[in-house]
């Protein structure tokens, strides 16, 4: 039953149309996640991996199929009662941070309590508390160019963390960090999962990085192998 799962995902397709080609690069991909589980999505260049990434965190429409959450169908939903979704229900982390540069690293954590509303007061507190969690309570006066890539990945997972997400959805989180901080960012992903139950999915090219995840689902040509 897709209502056991936190996230389902059913027959997902997408095509992109480059002029009068078609290009088919998912072909049908089932998912089914649970609460609380940390699934690694591991493939190749081209694979199809952050097109799916990008559907699963409704940034963009299938072609085909649905996406659930918690049984509901997402993509019935109006991209105003979407966009609340995304700002509640998920943190995203992507290879390149995607911090905003004319904003400090405090600010950029507090940005998606503001997004939603909350006075800059209400959420300073909590944005130092994950600004803390990350080790980084000396560095909230930082602006993105003054911050290691590292510090800056885990500014971006502070940030996505900000507003109690049920899933976490990471795309390639340590593709531009060298192997000790790629490792920094894994141990506090498995942290985050067993601490708070958090619900994680991330994607990666990397065996290595894959291998400390407790399921991994290999992805090539747009469909599971
Ligand atoms: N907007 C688009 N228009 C046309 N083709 C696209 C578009 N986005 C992605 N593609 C194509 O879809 C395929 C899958 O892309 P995707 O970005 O999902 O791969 P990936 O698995 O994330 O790869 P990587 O590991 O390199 O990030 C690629 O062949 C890409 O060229
Ligand atoms: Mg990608």
């Amino acid at each position: 039953m897709i209502n056991d799962y936190l996230i389902s995902a059913k027959n997902i397709r997408k095509n992109f149309f480059q002029g009068s080609k078609e290009l088919e690069v998912l072909k049908g991909i089932d998912l089914n996640v649970q609460q609380g589980e940390a699934l690694c999505i591991l493939g190749g260049s081209g694979a199809g991996k952050s097109t799916l990434m990008h559907i699963l965190g409704t940034l963009d429409s299938p072609s085909g199929g649905n996406v659930y959450f918690k049984g509901d169908d997402l993509f019935a939903k109006s991209d105003e009662d979407l966009a609340k979704f995304r700002n509640k229900h998920l943190g995203f982390i992507f290879q390149f941070h995607h911090l905003l540069s004319e904003f400090n690293a405090l600010e950029n954590i507090m940005m998606p309590a503001r997004i939603s509303g909350e006075s800059k007061q209400d959420c300073k507190q909590r944005a130092l508390d994950f600004l803390g969690q990350m080790g980084l309570s000396d560095r909230a006066s930082h602006y993105p160019t003054e911050l290691s890539g590292g510090e800056k990945q885990r500014i971006a997972i502070a940030r996505a963390l900000m507003q109690s997400p049920d899933i976490i959805l990471a795309d390639e989180p340590t593709g531009n960090l060298d192997s000790a901080n790629g490792n920094v960012i894994r141990d506090l992903f498995l942290d985050l999962q067993r601490r708070l139950n958090l619900t994680i999915i991330v994607v990666t090219h990397d065996q290595k990085f894959a291998n400390s995840f407790p399921k991994t689902l290999h992805m090539k040509d747009g469909l599971w192998v």
